[in-house]
């Protein structure tokens, strides 16, 4: 409520800056061409496009109507049952949580942070919900431009920088924007440096299961820092891998005092949603892949792998601004200027189209 007056107030006086994504979802809706893509779109769509109910949330939704619940209000730390299913989902059943609530939204649960250092790039939204509270941000080195991949090096020596005591912001797992996660050789070296500096490692975990849909894999990072004895604290958003986005679910999930944790105990999602999350992954590495491989169709002479080797619904393709905007103005396909792409957009009907013309911009 604060937050709305605020803008209210502010709203008086001047307008708020566009919305990059809107003003891409705007251009592409007034577009006419038939062959038009929108590759800025941040919500999972399968492969006509169109956006995707999981059935074990349709089966769910039956099951809470049918079982009439009021309307009371939750307890403050959130409804028990979910915040238990939410830490065993994250960390492992037996997992040492001993602290784990929920909230409005995967956003809400990000305002509970402190003094952060982001990763260069990083989602947009981090900035402003983390500046709004009053947080100093910075950043570290992530991306590296010249081999669309993770600059490790470079993340290492400004993560040795960092002033002790203050909050590092991780992606558990596929990054948001870029696609790019370290490999786990390079996750395996980083609970070292957090802990020379005694920094809190804040996991933003947003994407469980998008990588090959193992929910598990891509609980491995969080699990190894929690192993090592680090204190973590997870903000999860179940709006991407459980297809909830306006129904704003989220949790946060504090682990301030670990022991060594055995990781192979078994993770209690059921096998249903775990098959459905499989088919979301394969969908999205399929249309990776099959970009590559129209690419190569198309002989381009350009060096794809980074398209396949990052991870998740977003990918950084490495195009630059003025191709972008050829593309736009040529082709009708839209996507923001750094040249992220969303796996939203590609279909198997449409992948064929994007890679002709990503080549006719890049040969
Ligand atoms: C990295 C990351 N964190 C957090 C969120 C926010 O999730 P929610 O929609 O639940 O607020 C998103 C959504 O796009 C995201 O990509």
């Amino acid at each position: 409520m604060a937050l709305l007056l605020a803008a209210a107030a502010s709203a008086r006086d001047k307008m708020g800056p566009p919305d990059i994504f809107l003003g891409i979802t705007e251009a592409f809706k007034r577009d006419s061409n038939s062959k038009k893509m929108n590759l800025g779109v941040d919500a999972y769509r399968d492969d006509n496009g169109k956006p995707y109910v999981l059935p074990s949330v349709r089966k769910a939704k039956v099951q809470i109507t049918t079982k009439s619940l009021d309307k009371e209000y939750l307890p403050v730390g959130g409804l028990a049952e979910f915040c238990k299913a939410s830490a065993e989902l994250a960390l492992g059943e037996n997992s040492e949580v001993l602290k784990s609530g929920q909230f409005v939204t995967g956003t809400g649960a990000l305002r509970i942070g402190a003094n952060v250092f982001l990763p260069k790039p990083s989602w947009g939204n981090h900035t402003p919900v983390f500046r709004d509270t009053g947080m100093q941000l910075q950043g570290y080195q992530f991306y590296d431009p010249k081999t669309c991949g993770f600059d490790f090096t470079g993340a290492v020596k400004d993560l040795s920088k960092i002033p002790e005591q203050n909050v590092l912001l991780l992606y558990a797992c596929t990054h948001n924007s870029t696609g790019v996660d370290p490999h786990p050789e390079q996750w395996k070296e980083m609970p070292t440096l957090v802990k020379k500096k005694n920094l809190f490692a804040f996991f933003d975990m947003a994407y469980q299961g998008f990588t090959i849909g193992d929910g598990d894999k891509d609980a491995w990072t969080v699990r190894h820092f929690i192993k090592q004895g680090i204190n973590v604290c997870l903000y999860r958003s179940y709006a991407k891998n459980m297809g909830l986005y306006g129904e704003c679910v989220g949790a946060f999930t504090v682990v301030y005092e670990t022991k060594r944790v055995e990781s192979q105990l078994k993770i209690l999602s059921p096998p249903m949603h775990s098959n459905q999350v499989k088919g979301m992954a394969a969908h999205i590495i399929s249309m990776w892949t099959q970009l590559v491989s129209n690419l190569k169709k198309e002989s381009s002479t350009h060096n794809w792998p980074h398209i396949t080797a990052q991870i998740g619904m977003f990918c950084f393709t490495g195009l630059k601004p003025e191709q972008v905007d050829q593309l736009t103005k040529e082709f009708s396909i839209y996507m923001t200027k750094e040249g992220r792409i969303s796996v939203a957009g590609v279909t198997s009907g449409n992948v064929g189209y994007l890679a002709h013309t990503i080549h006719q911009v890049t040969k």
